[in-house]
């Protein structure tokens, strides 16, 4: 019999768009569920005790209703605080996204680092370890942005913002002493890959972004490898509430391969 198990993705919004693309790429025979906490998001602005408290319970029930193979936390936010209790309370694999600082140390020539990302995101112990472990010879600058979440989720609503807008939402990050030497950004916000364009435009000063997606899909393709397929590759996106945008969203999410199916 074939396995049609699919690769569950999962984050507070539309940001694991930007992980599923690439892994895709490599296996376009999975299939896949999309699945949005759109009744959580954001997840940017709320404490760890309730990103710790929500996301493994949610994970649980996915992977109750979806029975998938493996699971990919597609989202900086809830990966930083939450991945371990994941990983503990559920048995199957679990990949997460996390800030790519050791590539970006590797490509900046003015050793300045920036690390754009969520507000819970780049205040965790996880982002002081990964700097101390792989760029201690960086000044790494960090900077949340709510603002930025939400305006990547407009861009695929079709509702784009101003370049002002992106500009005001980043603006924190470049402005901080030493921020003008900054020649590698890290979107170390899964949403962010999907407005990089936006982004490039705005900044103050030539740069280079860099982000998990590409690992991650390696990782995947590693950890499925010689895995049957079936013969009838799939995908679905499933919201946990309905906001009121899923509408908007949905021609973005169809044109992925990902018509929206449910809500949880
Ligand atoms: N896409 C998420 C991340 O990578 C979080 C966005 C949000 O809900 O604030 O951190």
């Amino acid at each position: 019999m074939s396995d049609l198990r699919p690769i569950l993705f999962f984050d507070s919004g539309v940001g694991g768009l930007s992980v599923l693309a690439p892994t895709r790429a490599l296996l376009p025979q999975a299939s896949y569920v999309y699945a949005a906490d759109s009744a959580g998001y954001p997840y940017g602005t709320r404490s760890e005790a309730e990103i710790a408290a929500r996301v493994p319970a949610l994970l649980g029930r996915l992977a109750e209703r979806y029975r998938p193979r493996l699971i990919v936390i597609a989202c900086n936010t809830a990966s930083t605080i939450a991945l371990p209790a994941v990983r503990a309370a559920l048995d199957l694999p679990i990949v997460g996204t996390v800030p790519a600082i050791k590539p970006a140390a590797a490509l900046s020539g003015t050793r300045t680092i920036g690390v754009l990302g969520t507000d819970a995101t780049v205040r965790q112990p996880y982002v002081d370890d990964l700097a101390a472990r792989f760029a201690s010879d960086c000044r790494v600058l960090r900077h949340g942005s709510a603002e930025l979440v939400d305006l990547a989720e407009r861009e695929l609503r079709g509702e784009p913002a101003t370049d002002a807008a992106f500009a005001a939402a980043v603006a924190g990050l470049f402005g901080q002493p030493g921020g003008d030497a900054i020649d590698v950004v890290v979107n170390a916000c899964t949403h962010f890959p999907l407005v990089a364009h936006r982004l490039a435009t705005v900044a103050p000063q030539p740069l280079r972004f860099v982000d998990g997606g590409e690992g991650i899909a390696r990782r995947i393709a590693y950890l499925t490898q010689g895995q049957d397929w079936g013969d009838a590759a799939a995908g679905r996106a499933v919201f946990t509430c309905d906001d009121g945008r899923i509408a908007a969203l949905a021609p973005a999410l169809a044109r992925r391969g990902l018509p929206v199916t449910e809500l949880l």
